[in-house]
């Protein structure tokens, strides 16, 4: 059913993705065209606990940011409303549930609509604001790819770029050195960035985590072309990768958020050297794959996506997100879109083009 539209609100949650700022340009553009006000929210939703930090977005504060990368609103995955983390002087950090705040704030400020744009764990808060009563349309940002729904989320795109470029440079200095080059890439319980990023910049080895890997599997790979004359290797490793049986490496756990992965490459790398004899390196990626500019496809997803929700709002669709299926951008309800996580299905097209190249996943390919 349509209601009339007088002021919408938006933010940025979770990590940044390259992208945001596109949406955001979009979307107060297109509200702009339509009469309405629009809110930005600052650092996720912290401007709804503390309105005074609330900012006006009109055309003039969106101008040349389609192209920028992190967010002209800022972005926490600390704060999320329901799990407030909460740190009283001289006493350890508690969780604290502040959702009515927010709810109250969203009703007295009278704002008819948001828009959250964030990745998973968004989703997750903005589906349950939805059931207190918020109207909401979520944009999906992830550079991990692992939201259900859609078939991309923008800044996947812009970080695969990334991880390419790295290995593509790593080649060189591999092979001149004769060494084991292993590049160790984000994407938390999915495997979409090594995936593709390791297929397109040729890698001799994949480490997912949808595929439990044999270090002895691996090393075959790397003494086999070595057999073969080729004294050099690129192993790539999703940060999530994890051997048979083992668990996923963590760097570290703060209250109020998902687990820090990271450090299976050092790990992986040290048992090549050790098995192989083989000189090896290990190159982690991080941040550098969320940064800077997002690719054409990102921009133009992006740009997409904030269009697409407002016009979700003047339609009167809530409760959804916005998501990609080509060639159409459509809207999955949030139910959906937080059901499970997108991980890489191991008969995918990729996967089996992988294996016809000669890639190894470390595990004893199927026949
Ligand atoms: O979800 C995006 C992501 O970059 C993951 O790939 C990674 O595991 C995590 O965020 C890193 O989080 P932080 O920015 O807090 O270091």
């Amino acid at each position: 059913m349509e209601k009339t539209i007088r002021r919408i609100a938006i933010n940025t949650g979770g990590g940044d993705a390259p992208g945001l700022n596109a949406v955001i340009r979009a979307a107060v553009l297109s509200a702009v065209h339509r009469g309405w006000e629009v809110l930005g929210i600052r650092r996720g939703y912290a401007s709804l606990l503390d309105t005074s930090t609330i900012i006006q977005l009109d055309a003039n504060a969106v101008r040349g940011i389609t192209h920028t990368g992190g967010t002209i609103l800022g972005t926490t995955n600390k704060g999320d409303p329901f799990e407030y983390p909460v740190t009283l002087p001289g006493q350890p950090t508690t969780l604290v549930d502040r959702s009515d705040e927010v709810v109250e704030n969203f009703r007295r400020l009278k704002i008819d609509a948001l828009i959250a744009i964030g990745g998973d764990g968004s989703m997750r808060i903005a589906n349950r604001f939805a059931a207190k009563g918020i109207p909401i349309v979520g944009v999906p940002k992830t550079i991990d790819n692992d939201l259900t729904g859609t078939v991309a989320t923008f800044g996947f795109d812009t970080a695969v770029m990334v991880a390419t470029d790295a290995i593509d440079r790593l080649h060189s200095t591999a092979e001149a050195h004769e060494r084991v080059m292993v590049v160790e890439v984000m994407g938390r319980y999915a495997g979409w960035i090594a995936l593709n990023s390791g297929v397109a910049g040729t890698a001799d080895v994949i480490l997912i985590p949808e595929i439990p890997f044999s270090i002895d599997h691996v090393c075959d790979k790397i003494t086999d072309r070595e057999a073969h004359g080729r004294r050099f290797a690129i192993v790539v490793v999703a940060e999530g990768a994890s051997p048979v049986g083992g668990k996923m490496v963590v760097k570290g756990e703060e209250i109020g958020r998902e687990v820090l992965l990271g450090g299976i490459g050092e790990f992986v790398a040290k048992e090549i050297a050790h098995r192989t004899g083989k000189e090896t390196r290990t190159v982690v990626l991080g941040h550098i794959q969320r940064g800077g500019r997002p690719t054409t496809f990102d921009r133009l997803l992006a740009l997409r996506f904030g269009s697409a929700a407002v016009r979700l709002i003047e339609e009167g669709t809530f409760n959804h997100m916005v998501a990609l299926d080509p060639p159409v951008v459509l809207a999955v309800p949030l139910e959906v879109a937080t059901s499970r996580m997108k991980t890489v299905p191991l008969d995918s097209d990729t996967v089996l083009t992988a294996r016809d190249l000669g890639v190894s996943f470390g595990d004893a390919a199927p026949k």
